[in-house]
């Protein structure tokens, strides 16, 4: 399946993501995490990069545009992939369907989430990651066994983003009311939109978001 995850910063488009393309044995493309390796290696894109992330905003439409060319032309994307965070505007959502029509392809369907602005600046505050799985925690609702370390990696200490800082988190949504917001209307027009909306436990996300995926465009709501 070719499936984008959409949504504001923190609503958990990583956290099931990382489930969706476990069970369907597609590769996540997370332009954010793609994004922050390029920055660990400090290449060109990453130190150009840096300077968008670290203050909140959207990295340039052509540059994040031809890295999800790249990406998706390889072979474990051949038979589908699930988007994190792409597209992030209208220009985006435009070029990728221009990038799949070459190769005679579509998306099957965008799953949108959304709770509100409070809850999620709670949880990007409280966001953990483990620098070598990636698992996503968090101190308030879903801490590691031992709140410090990675299940997973019982050596590694789990680490807070740079941009969950909150003035940067404060940008990030103001990027996205403006510029990715919009992609709800574009995808409702297109016939596309399948949204989960409420606050359920993760769980009750991932069940609503499989269902939405190979149903009707019908809003679901959890919690
Ligand atoms: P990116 O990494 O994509 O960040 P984001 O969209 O802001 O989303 P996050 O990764 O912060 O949150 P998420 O929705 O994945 O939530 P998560 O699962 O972690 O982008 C970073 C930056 O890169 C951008 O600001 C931009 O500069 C650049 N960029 C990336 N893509 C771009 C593009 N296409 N164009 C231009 N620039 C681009 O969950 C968050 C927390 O909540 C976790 O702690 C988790 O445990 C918890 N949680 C999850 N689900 C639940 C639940 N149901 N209940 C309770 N807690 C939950």
């Amino acid at each position: 399946m070719r499936l984008v995850l959409l949504g504001p910063p923190g609503v958990g488009k990583g956290t099931q993501g990382r489930r969706l393309a476990a069970e369907t044995g597609c590769p996540l493309i997370s332009t954010g995490e793609m994004l922050r390796e390029a920055v660990a290696q400090a290449t060109p894109l990453g130190l150009e990069a840096r300077k968008q992330m670290d203050a909140g905003r959207l990295v340039p439409d052509e540059v994040i545009v031809g890295l999800v060319r790249e990406r998706t032309a390889r072979e474990d994307a051949r038979a589908g992939f699930v988007l994190d965070g792409f597209p992030r505007t209208v220009a985006q959502a435009v070029a990728l369907d221009a990038l799949l029509a070459e190769r005679g392809l579509r998306l099957d369907a965008v799953l949108y989430r959304w709770v509100g602005e409070d809850e999620l600046i709670r949880r990007l505050s409280g966001r953990r990651e483990c620098p070598v799985c990636k698992r996503a925690y968090n101190t308030a609702g879903a801490p590691s066994r031992d709140g410090v370390h990675c299940d997973d990696h019982p050596e590694v200490a789990l680490q807070a983003r740079a941009d969950d800082a909150e003035d940067v988190v404060r940008r990030r949504f103001d990027e996205y009311r403006g510029k990715t917001a919009p992609l709800v209307d574009h995808y409702t027009a297109t016939g596309q939109l399948r949204s989960v909306l409420g606050r359920g436990s993760v769980d009750e996300v991932y069940e609503a978001l499989r269902r939405a995926a190979g149903r009707d465009p019908q809003a679901t709501r959890v919690g």
